[in-house]
């Protein structure tokens, strides 16, 4: 029997219960004697609550209380920070005091019997405030720019040698780019359910971070940790706004203790514009020089963000700066500037989307002046180890993603003078970026149970975001028991699970999936043992090992089943565990994964319509475990990627800051009338350092490079360089 099913494109083991209604999301539970809890939210972009008036509400039918900071529990600030797990989306607790920071704020919670009641009740509530003008873009606010304290995930700012040298300079790029405010919009809005058992709290919770949600709501309440619990089975995308916790979530449970009922709360479409996060707006200042041929002399890159008053969000633009090319004189700085919106957070691959639109457009001009080919010019420049931390790449096959999105495009027929390719009446034109994400690891933990039944089961406190990691778990416990895929089940979102890290930051399958191997490991050991020491058995006191999902004698000659093993031993079952984590290696190599974007476009040169004909891309990201479910989530990252250059964008009412494109027919998403054909491949090299299983991730580096592959494919056919996105009919026809 051949049990290879890691690499292989095994259907989703949780498609069928998807298709078929089976699988709940956290809106989904029907829990006895549930009240639906509906926000009282800002109008006021800043200023303070004078009252809140809520007897027309109380007398509405199904009104069941109004939650406002009176009678709030005082919550406790848990330590909010990523290292240990208690990150919030806002660093402001809810209900903290009476300010209004941005609309959208949640000012008071009405509950009621029905979800009808209790928007009705919600609208009856009546909210006096004293107004003060907001700063709703960063143009009005620019005094108040500050330097970001730096987070977690390292230093924001940049240096290496010396921006301002001019030795051989030959060509100089100076350019200013912009992307603005974007949200995530997963198809599933984030919602919370809250229960109360005694002092126990249960939440079926949309999160990208069970472990994360229960460590902040238990150190917002005083609780024990273990007296949390976090289900979030199944989660329809997150992109990064479920990956913090969010005043929502507290909310709830602060309803549900004050009704003493369980409590929902699902945020409408409208809601997620301002109860989740956002991309920041970014402008972002980029100064290159280079020698006659080509090699980067310079690289400076100045960058303005937008950030709120309750929070330091840093969307890091030159986060992958450092890494990406062989440069002597690297500097990036960043400056934020609050502004009265609600807090962004990350959303897929924060600080690369951005950041790579600057830079790879910038060397796109740099080719073009200097009459380079876009390619030549990345290979003259080419990093063969990281010049930021000097230290060799895991493994690093970018130069073969380049040579192979050459030759999959066509690339060498592509004509460099803008507007020389036609198509009919249609301009056609042909660019390509770099894509980078990090090869970001993390503990994680897991468990892996053979069951007298002959089943396994396998299970960690991870997520399943759409990404597929029901699959990739129950793929590598498949292959390391020697058991069939379908013998496998895989149980993760449950906070009582062991340990593992958010699902964001591409890191689920690096962390989770060496944790599953070595858990697998662990219980063929202990059924071995059991065979071995089980009176009964036919193997007692021999020389015994497993293979193919059986314990067999070391000739082979005979063998059990695992469920014989157990059987024979009067057990149900037998557990291995483990916990993985990432060693020395992480002080020797420098892990991230790379990719080539290649873009043909189509533009109307009357109407300024821009139609992507034609994206491929490779992708370097280590060994693929399931090619089918890595390639879906290149595709998402992709489209999404073609939405950022084309057509995101949230618009807001600079009056009081109120998101006026909160709603999927205002805030343009691609469909698919405007995807053609999208060709990811992955180079699928393991990378040998990152872990066991030689993955790094995917969910991220789908979309980096994207936007400026785009932009560059668009001046190519116009010769136009728009260096504000998105790419609108306006901006190109200006
Ligand atoms: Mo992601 S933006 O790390 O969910």
């Amino acid at each position: 029997m051949s049990t290879a099913v890691i690499g292989t494109s095994s259907d989703r083991v949780d498609g069928h219960r998807k298709v078929t209604g089976g699988a709940h999301y956290a809106a989904d539970y029907a829990l006895e004697n549930l009240a639906y809890g509906v926000p009282v939210l800002s109008t006021t972009g800043k200023g303070r609550i004078v009252s809140i008036d809520a007897s027309a509400a109380r007398q509405a039918p199904g009104f069941i209380a109004i939650i406002t900071r009176e009678n709030s529990p005082k919550l406790k600030a848990p330590a909010n920070d990523f290292g240990s797990w208690t990150k919030l989306g806002e660093a402001r607790i809810l209900f903290a005091d009476d300010e209004i920071h941005y609309v959208g704020q949640y000012l008071a919670l009405v509950v009621g019997e029905t979800l009808e009641q209790a928007i009705a009740a919600a609208a009856l509530v009546s909210v006096k405030t004293v107004d003060q003008a907001p700063a709703t873009s960063m143009d009005g606010a620019m005094d108040a720019a500050y330097k970001p304290k730096g987070d977690d995930f390292g230093p924001v700012e940049y240096k290496r040698g010396d921006v301002s040298q001019q030795t051989g300079v030959a060509f100089t790029v100076e350019g200013s780019y912009v992307t603005p405010i974007e949200h995530h919009n997963p198809m599933e809005p984030s919602a919370t359910i809250a229960r109360w058992d005694d002092e126990k709290l249960t939440l079926y919770d949309a999160t990208q971070w069970v472990m994360g949600a229960r460590n902040c709501m238990a150190d917002m309440f005083g609780i024990p940790r273990e007296d949390v619990h976090i289900i979030s089975e199944f989660v329809g995308g997150g992109f990064g706004c479920k990956g913090f916790v969010w005043p929502h979530q507290a909310l709830a449970a602060v309803a549900a203790k004050i009704v003493s009922r369980p409590v929902k709360i699902a945020l409408s479409r409208p809601m997620m514009f301002t109860g989740c996060g956002h991309r920041p707006e970014t402008r972002q200042k980029i100064t290159l020089a280079a020698d006659a041929q080509g090699k980067l002399l310079s690289l400076k890159q100045e960058v303005l963000s937008e950030t709120s008053p309750v929070d330091e969000y840093t969307e890091k633009c030159g986060v992958a700066t450092p890494h990406l090319y062989a440069c002597p004189n690297v500097q990036v700085t960043q400056r934020l500037v609050p502004v009265n919106i609600a807090t962004p957070t990350p959303m897929r691959a924060p600080g690369e989307s951005p950041g790579l639109f600057a830079i790879e457009s910038a060397l796109d001009e740099l080719a073009f002046n200097m009459k380079l080919d876009p390619v030549e010019l990345r290979l003259r420049n080419y990093a063969a180890q990281d010049p930021a931390r000097k230290l060799p790449y895991s493994s690093k096959y970018l130069r073969e993603c380049y040579a192979q999105g050459v030759e999959r495009m066509g690339w060498a027929d592509r004509s460099a003078k803008p507007g020389t390719t036609r198509d009919g009446r249609y301009w056609v034109g042909y660019g390509m970026a770099t894509a980078t994400y990090p090869g970001y690891r993390m503990e994680g933990a897991a468990l892996v149970r053979l069951h007298a039944n002959g089943r396994a089961s396998v299970a960690s406190a991870t997520q399943d975001i759409g990404g597929g990691t029901y699959t990739t778990m129950a793929q590598v416990a498949a292959e390391t028991l020697g058991l069939p895929l379908g013998m496998i089940d895989p149980a993760l979102g449950d906070s009582r699970l062991p340990p593992a890290p958010v699902s964001g930051g591409s890191m689920t399958t690096a962390s989770v999936t060496p944790a599953v191997k070595l858990a697998s490991e662990d219980a063929i050991k202990k059924i071995v043992q059991l065979a071995q020491e089980t009176k009964g058995s036919v193997l007692f006191n021999q020389k015994a090992r497993a293979a193919n999902g059986r314990v067999s004698s070391f000739d082979g000659a005979i063998s059990m089943t695992f469920a014989d093993v157990l059987k024979a031993a009067g057990l149900e079952m037998i557990q291995g565990d483990a916990r993985a984590k990432p060693g020395k290696e992480q002080g020797q190599y420098s892990f991230h994964s790379f990719g080539a974007q290649f873009v043909k476009v189509r533009v109307d040169p009357d109407l300024g319509r821009v139609h992507v004909m034609r994206i491929v891309s490779v992708f370097d990201v280590g060994r693929v475990i399931n090619p089918k479910t890595a390639r879906s989530q290149a595709l998402g990252g992709i489209i999404q990627g073609i939405g950022m250059a084309l057509m995101e964008q949230t618009h807001y009412d600079h009056r009081n800051g109120a998101p006026v494109t909160a709603s999927l027919a205002d805030y343009l998403v691609p469909v698919n009338a405007d995807i053609q054909s999208i060709e990811p491949t992955f180079l699928n090299i393991p990378d040998p350092y990152i872990s066991s299983m030689g993955a790094r991730g995917i969910g991220e580096i789908a979309i980096t490079g994207v936007a400026p592959a785009i932009a560059n494919a668009v001046f190519n056919a116009t010769g136009k360089r728009v260096r504000e996105l998105p790419i609108t009919i306006e901006r190109l026809l200006d």
